[in-house]
This record gives structure tokens, sequence and C-alpha cells, in this order.
């Protein structure tokens, strides 16, 4: 498996606060089969400042406690990117993609989409990058109106879900959420948006009630093929699957 939205990058963000904390739970997602990880530390203009030098400098450490615990996990760089007008400019300036391919992971306000967020998804677009919505079950537009994560589909935009809120992390509405997005086939990466302070055993979990509750085909396309994709900078199909279960089992979902 492969865990693509992760802040376990050391002292960057709101993610992990030591290299002891980070490397704990790289050594918890190898025994739970997680073989890559991207760093996706945020790219907040005016909230998190840190350097592309700094990032980079804890991106080579974090490789070096991985080699010296020699824990079978590959990391990648990236970042999740608090989209704003203009913020192409820094995604090529700072290399801020997902393990040096086109795939962009991007964020909003959850309390409602910016109303320039399609014009900024499209200059994106237009740049030759590949958005993914970090956690878009979390947002009060997709939690009002599920389709609204189609409409961004629509427009070339992928979606990724978090594993917490598969399980009720984030409260009941969030769980429904995102369990609607699945079941519709709209969803193309679990993530764990892990910030290494608590277990990771939700990533495990969610994962398995993906497998139960829809089937493993699923899993592994949320999982490990389209996360594979963006590690290989290889393009991935927008409407990847109409769960196979028949309607009936899905209107009986119990999660
Ligand atoms: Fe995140």
């Amino acid at each position: 498996m492969i865990d693509c939205h992760t802040h376990i990058l050391p002292n960057l963000d709101d993610g992990s606060e030591s290299l002891e904390m980070s490397v704990k739970a790289l050594q918890q997602m190898s025994i739970g089969g997680v073989k890559a990880v991207i760093c996706s530390s945020h790219y907040m203009v005016g909230t998190y400042k840190f350097s592309k030098d700094v990032y980079d400098a804890r991106f080579k450490e974090l490789e070096a406690e991985i080699r010296h615990h020699q824990i079978p996990i590959t990391i990648y760089p990236g970042a999740e990117i608090y989209l704003t007008p203009n913020i192409a400019d820094d995604i090529i300036k700072y290399r801020l993609t997902l393990a040096d391919s086109n795939y962009i992971l991007i964020e909003t306000d959850l309390n409602g989409f910016p109303v320039d967020m399609h014009k900024n998804i499209f200059y994106l677009l237009r740049a030759g990058f590949r958005p993914i919505l970090a956690h878009a079950e979390r947002y009060v537009s997709v939690m009002k109106k599920t389709h609204e994560a189609k409409e961004l589909i629509n427009r070339n935009v992928y979606i990724q879900i978090s594993a917490p809120s598969l399980i009720g992390g984030y409260g009941e509405k969030i769980k429904q959420t995102a369990w609607r997005l699945l079941n519709m086939g709209w969803a193309h990466f679990l993530g764990s948006d892990y910030h290494a302070r608590s277990d990771y055993g939700a990533f495990f979990v969610a994962k398995d009630k993906i497998q139960e509750h829809i089937d493993n085909e699923t899993m592994m396309l949320l999982t490990d093929t389209h996360p594979q994709a963006i590690i290989r900078n290889s393009k991935i199909d927008y409407e990847y699957v109409y769960v196979h279960s028949t309607s009936s089992h899905r209107t009986k979902l119990h999660i």
C-alpha cells in the first residue's frame, strides 16, 4: 500500500513534532503493509513558513533515519497546497508536486469552496498539473451536496478521502459523506492525512472496511493502484469504478 497524504516530516507544519515520532509512525505503517509514503507537508502561505531548503533537509534526515532503523518504506516528497490565485508559480518554483509527478494535492477553506476555486483549478490544469482534492468529504459544500465532487471530477480533479473520516473520526456527517463518495465511485485515493501524534491504525481499519463493505478491487485501487500512478506519473481514469455490489446491497450498508 501507498499512503499519498501524510504530515510525517517533523517540525514543518502541524504534523509530526520530532524525528522519533516520525520513525515510530513509519514503523507502525510498515508493520501494516505500507510500502511508500508521500510527505505532503502543508504549503499554506502566511501560516506555515519554511523554505524549500529546510523541507529538503528534513526529508533527507528522515530518509537517513529510515535507513538507520531499516524500515522497508520509501518516502517521496510532496505538499498539501492551500489553493490561492497564482499558486501555479509557487508549485513550479518550489516543486510542490507529489513525488515529482504532475499530480498535486490541493485544499481550500473547509467551510465553503471559494468563489474563484474553479478558475484557480483551471489555471493549474492549463499549466499541466493533475489536481487531487484532499479530504473531499470534509468540505461543507460536499457534505451538503455530494454531487459537488462529481462536478470537480468533470473538471478533471481527482478526489482523495481520508481514513479517519470513514470510521467516524471527524463525526457522523463526514463519515456518511465519505462513504457516499466511495459508493458513487467518486473517490480515487485513500490517504491517512496522518499527523503522527496518534495511532496510525485508522488507515488500516478504513482499508479493511472498504474491502468488507465494497470490495477488494476498490480497496486496491484507492490504496495501491492509483497512488502508484502518482509515483509513476501515469494517467488514471477519472471515473474508476461503479461499485460491483448490487444496488440493494448498497442501500443496506451499515458502516
Ligand atoms: Fe493534510
